[in-house]
């Protein structure tokens, strides 16, 4: 397939999972997603990331998030893996872990990259909005686990640019100032923005965080 880029429509797919067979898009139905690829079952770092993630799924679904994760080994390694992981990381695995062994699903989204290695997915993740479009692409190495703080950073970031038209600066964190994109004029600014802007430059315009 054509590479996947930001913008597009997130490929839909039927594939079995540890909480049954789904069909991507009608699965993501109102919310927005996160499907994350993880190298292989009975790995170390994937391990840690599925534990990290789990906890913290109340937080994602605080923002209208499902989680997905896939993984090209088959059904009975992955219910027999997560019972290892809700062992060694204190937690329960609660959403749902794709099976791809034909690897259909991580061909689709581009995974498996040939020259980091033939077989495994790197570490792909995709947000997609509730119109099934992609927000975000990060590729991570098989050696790297990811920051899932980061991800909910993230998507608390492009959240704000959906509802409310504005973006974020470098290192912006939860609660600070954002940045009034530049489609937006001061005459709308002045209307959309009741807390006030600050004018740094014609293009450089800042706003307290619009939703608190
Ligand atoms: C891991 O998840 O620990 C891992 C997987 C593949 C390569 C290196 C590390």
């Amino acid at each position: 397939m054509a590479t996947l880029r930001l913008g597009d429509t997130a490929p839909d797919f039927t594939a079995e999972t540890t909480l049954g067979t789904i069909n991507f898009h009608e699965w993501i139905g109102d919310s927005w997603a996160i499907l994350f690829s993880h190298p292989a079952d009975y790995t170390p770092v994937c391990t840690t990331e599925l534990g990290a993630a789990s906890k913290l799924k109340p937080e994602f679904e605080k923002r209208n998030v499902k989680m997905i994760a896939i993984s090209v080994d088959p059904l009975p390694d992955h219910l027999s893996w997560i019972n290892d992981i809700n062992e060694t990381q204190n937690t329960s695995v609660n959403f749902p872990l794709i099976a791809d062994p034909e690897k259909k699903v991580s061909e689709l989204y581009d995974m498996i990259h040939p020259n980091a290695s033939a077989t495994a997915t790197v570490r792909s993740v995709f947000i997609i909005g509730p119109d099934k479009k992609v927000k975000l692409i990060i590729t991570y190495p098989a050696s790297t686990g990811r920051n899932f703080n980061e991800l909910l950073r993230v998507i608390d970031s492009l959240q704000l640019t959906s509802n409310y038209s504005v973006a974020t600066p470098a290192n912006w964190n939860y609660g600070e100032d954002c940045i009034i994109t530049p489609a937006v004029s001061n005459e709308d600014a002045d209307k959309k923005f009741p807390k006030g802007y600050k004018v740094i430059k014609p293009y450089l315009r800042v706003t307290p965080q619009p939703n608190l």
